[in-house]
């Protein structure tokens, strides 16, 4: 038997409709805060990730699924191409590559799929999908200012909120500019060089290509050296400071609760001044539900004009594991099943099929080889709230057998009432 490859999952329904409603919500959220969609090809020139995300991550070294391109063409031909593993890169490629400074501020968002070849457990799969948001712009559009920072993180909590997530903590740190990580990579580099043999083999090859990721490490008999090492905080000049309190100043004005956690670094090169990350306690060991931050630099890295950002990317699989475990899970119902009965029927109902559908109700068809009994058991299965008979008389006459499947009352109405009737009763199709 052919499966699913290992890291990849098949998302069914009922499950699909919490998925829905989580990308619904998301959508009416984010559009109250003015950002609007964009969609990026799932995969890219694999040197936009290595030079974006840094050459030095576990997602860049260990994760990524890249192969040589081998189209016919000579053009195609030898082209190291990546299926991508987040979503920011290809966005500021885009900014980019179109130009989209001329716009101002951009402020961007998209879902999808991400893939890294990341060892699977729960909360964790190879192929995982991402609600990512950006905020992007040339300086003069203010995409600097820590007022940015603030509205992101305020509107995920209102995200969060709207979709009845509670127990969720937000935590922040500020990683500074890029001159600032430079000093800090330095006394990193210093501090680590008596200690390093005592390490894990990563975290020595890190400790003299790239630093900063050692603090990434999650090998616990590093974690006491770690521990021990200098701390971003001390190396903040006084714009990055200001720029951080600022932030701060915002959320406690707009009430939202945050914990600063001067460890927190997150795992991607291209973070700038303010990172942080959203944790839930029903996750488990893989507990961020999103991670984000500002990335002032990353546009130049990869050849483009300055452009301040901030961005932000929800795991949605993480999203709707803690939402199933607060509301259990949502099932679409039918409003009514039609049972078509007896020869000639089928044609009947599927009139009245269309007519009800048109009225907006959710309709499920029978067919006419079915017998009664087998109609009822149908109706019931797919948890059907009606079923509207079909007969030759009913077909004549013009006035169904209606019969609620709940209360088990039945009554007889007539063709053009019949979508009013069945609205009546209350509806759980919107969550
Ligand atoms: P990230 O922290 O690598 O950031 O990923 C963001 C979120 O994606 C994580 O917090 C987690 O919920 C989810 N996630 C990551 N890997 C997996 C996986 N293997 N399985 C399930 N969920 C996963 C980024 O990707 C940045 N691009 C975020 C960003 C946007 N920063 C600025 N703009």
């Amino acid at each position: 038997m052919i499966k699913a490859v290992r890291g990849t999952r098949d998302l069914l329904p009922p499950d699909t409709a919490l998925w829905n409603f989580v990308e619904k919500t998301v959508r009416e959220v984010f559009e109250a805060y003015n950002f609007q969609e964009i969609r990026t090809p799932i995969f890219e020139e694999t040197q936009l990730f290595s030079r974006a995300v840094g050459e030095e991550t576990d997602v860049v070294s260990k994760e990524m699924y890249t192969w040589e391109d081998r189209g016919r063409a000579e053009s195609d031909r030898g082209h190291s191409l990546t299926l991508r593993p987040e979503a920011t890169a290809g966005i500021v490629r885009a900014y980019i590559e179109h130009k989209m400074w001329d716009r101002g501020l951009n402020k961007l968002y998209c879902m999808g799929p991400m893939f890294r070849r990341e060892r699977p457990q729960k909360g964790r799969y190879r192929q995982f999908y991402q609600i990512d948001a950006e905020v992007i712009g040339p300086e003069s559009s203010g995409s600097a200012s820590p007022v940015r920072d603030a509205e992101i993180l305020e509107m995920l909590a209102t995200l969060l909120d709207r979709l009845g997530i509670k127990g969720w903590t937000l935590e922040m740190n500020s990683v500074g500019s890029s001159a600032e990580r430079v000093k800090f990579n330095e006394a990193l580099r210093v501090a680590l060089e008596p200690v390093k043999d005592k390490m894990c083999a990563d975290c020595q090859r890190r400790a003299v290509t790239n630093p900063l990721r050692v603090l990434d490490c999650k090998v616990p008999e590093d974690q006491p050296i770690i521990e021990k090492l200098p701390r971003i905080s001390q190396f903040l000049d006084e714009d990055s400071r200001k720029h951080f309190e600022q932030v701060q100043e915002i959320l406690k004005a707009v009430g939202v609760e945050f914990e600063i956690n001067d460890r927190l670094v997150r795992g991607l090169d291209y973070y700038t001044r303010t990172a942080f990350e959203f944790t839930h306690g029903a996750l488990g060991a893989q507990n961020a539900i999103l991670g984000g931050g500002r990335y002032d630099g990353l546009s130049e890295s990869i050849g483009g004009p300055p452009a301040p950002g901030i961005g932000f990317a929800i795991g949605e699989d993480r999203l709707v594991m803690t939402l199933q475990e607060s509301m259990g899970s949502i099932q679409q119902k039918p409003d009514v099943y039609i049972a078509a009965l007896g020869e000639g029927m089928d044609r009947e109902a599927a009139r009245l099929a269309r007519e009800l559908r048109r009225g907006e109700l959710i309709v499920e068809l029978g067919d006419e080889k079915f017998r009664l009994k087998k109609s009822f058991e149908a109706a019931d299965k797919i948890g059907a709230r009606y079923i509207l008979i079909v007969g030759e008389n009913e077909a004549k006459s013009g006035v169904f057998a209606l019969k609620n499947l709940g209360t088990g009352e039945q009554v007889s109405v007539p063709r053009a009432e019949l979508a009013e009737r069945i609205k009546q009763v209350s509806r759980l199709r919107d969550r």
